[in-house]
């Protein structure tokens, strides 16, 4: 059996006392920070702590970047186009530097777990003082009085090492959470960089987890989104004494407790333990975000998924058949290396046959380390075009379906915004299975529950009327 190694609490707290140490003068001097993330909801997760940080450094959150002292881009390699966009960023800064020379400026994230990236950007950035990767964020007090003392710095030690356990955190809702439930990666589809840039599968123990969760539901949270990259494979290491079912069974009768939301779900990982459990637990929600990435055969082999096409459809229909309400939403890669029409038209006949919800769909990028970057067939970008193209107008046809179900349909609403469009306010939220509804409401709504009748499906959304505040 496998155990995980942790952050020491003396560590931490030496950690803290640098934060308190640095505060006084950050205070008196009013300083700002901004973060933009970039990514996923590790990333968003990761920077709720970065930002936790920078609050009890004595920093308070500037509006926007003009009016900051520090800003930090968290970052996500998981596609090319990533890449590029964030130098163009980090170059733009330039002269909001020269306006402010004492500004500091960093990036982190993902990306900085690359080879040689770090260097290559302390290099070509001379505006950019502070980079670090994703595995040292406990450290961030320390990594920041170097670089307010002057230095320039990169720490990026590999992502494979100890868990670091009651870090700070600033949040930017009172009604939902992002709660880790692991960190890593062990799967290696061929065609993914994550497994590399975030190391490998860690679990964290149950009882840190919910020890968080009743934490979060005690400072008023009711909604909380267990996250990892492959939530199934919670545990299978045998490191935290349990696995992805009975975790959901430990949490899910903390008080205050409403909804439990997880992804993502890895298919070949998903068992029937598990759907057990979606369908038993009154307050796990009925929505599963399941990426298929392609419908044919041979391509899943090659993209090293560890499941078939028959196989997602038939998790797909077990758990309709035990929790006929459930809603599926998925993540689709058109034209990997050897996909031929015939191997698409797979990939489009399952998207008629499941009916997504929503589908968020990729063209392939090849990323370097990755077996698939070195595959010899790979697809032209304008093939990858069309094919991308041709698949979001079905998905498109396939979400106005979905949404012409829902006309009439009644449930409860957890209110996630407002907006003020001239004389009437629009309050939206989720259902518990994840489909979005806009109706008219007061601001004084927000973060609470209300039972909504859709009254209308439009393309992308649905519009409804409160029956019950
Ligand atoms: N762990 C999650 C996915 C994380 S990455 C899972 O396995 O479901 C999010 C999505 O980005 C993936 O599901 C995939 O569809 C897409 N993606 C990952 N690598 C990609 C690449 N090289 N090119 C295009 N899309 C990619
Ligand atoms: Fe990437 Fe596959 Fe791991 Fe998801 S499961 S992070 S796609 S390697
Ligand atoms: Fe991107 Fe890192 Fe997430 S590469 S998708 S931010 S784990």
């Amino acid at each position: 059996m496998k155990t995980n190694s942790f952050i020491s609490e003396q560590e931490l707290t030496e950690q803290k006392q640098i934060a308190s140490a640095l505060s006084q003068e950050i205070r008196a001097r009013n300083l700002k920070f901004f973060v933009e993330t970039f990514g996923c909801q590790m990333n968003v997760r990761d920077s709720e702590t970065i930002k936790g940080w920078l609050s009890l450094i004595g920093y308070q959150e500037a509006a926007d970047k003009e009016t900051a002292d520090l800003i930090l881009f968290n970052t996500c390699c998981v596609r090319e186009h990533a890449e590029k966009r964030l130098m163009g960023n980090i170059g733009a800064l330039k002269e909001l530097k020269d306006a402010n020379p004492g500004m500091i400026i960093g990036i982190c994230g993902c990306m900085m777990q690359q080879q040689d990236m770090a260097k290559k950007l302390l290099k070509r950035f001379p505006h950019v003082s502070l980079i670090f990767g994703t595995n040292v964020l406990h450290r961030f007090p320390e990594m920041l009085r170097a670089v307010l003392n002057g230095e320039r710095i990169a720490v990026t030690d590999r992502a494979d090492d100890a868990i670091a356990e009651d870090l700070p955190k600033l949040r930017d809702n009172e009604r939902s959470a992002f709660v880790n439930i692991m960190y890593g990666c062990d799967n290696y589809c061929s065609y993914c960089i994550v497994p590399y840039v975030r190391g490998h599968e860690r679990s964290r123990k149950p009882e840190d987890i919910r020890n968080e969760i009743v934490s979060l539901t005690d400072s008023g949270i009711t909604e909380i989104t267990l996250l990892g990259q492959n939530v199934n494979s919670y545990g299978n290491d045998g490191s935290a004494g349990m696995r992805f079912a009975d975790l959901l069974r430990y949490v899910s009768d903390v008080p205050g407790l409403k909804r439990i939301r997880f992804m993502s779900s890895h298919p070949k990982d998903l068992n029937e333990d598990v759907m057990q459990a979606i369908a038993s637990l009154g307050n796990v929600c009925h929505h599963v975000h399941l990426p298929v990435q392609s419908g044919n055969n041979e391509i899943l082999k090659r993209m090293n998924r560890r499941y078939t096409r028959e196989h997602y459809l038939s998790i797909v229909s077990r758990l309709r058949e035990l929790v006929p309400d459930i809603e599926f939403t998925t993540d689709i890669i058109v034209g990997f290396p050897g996909e031929t029409e015939e191997a698409f038209s797979d990939t489009l006949s399952l998207v008629e046959e499941v009916g997504f919800a929503a589908a968020f769909t990729f063209a392939y990028s090849p990323r370097l380390g990755t077996v698939a970057a070195r595959m010899e067939d790979q697809i032209p970008e304008s093939v990858k075009k069309q094919r991308l193209k041709a698949l979001n107008e079905l998905q498109a046809r396939k979400t106005v379906e979905n949404n012409l179900k829902y006309i009439g349909h009644i449930g409860e609403v957890l209110v996630e915004g407002c907006d003020e469009r001239g004389e009437e306010t629009m309050l939206y939220g989720k259902y518990q299975n994840f489909k979005m509804v806009y109706f008219p409401g007061c601001k004084e709504l927000l973060n609470r529950y209300v039972t909504v009748k859709v009254t209308k499906a439009n393309k992308n959304s649905l519009l409804g009327e409160m029956i019950d505040a």
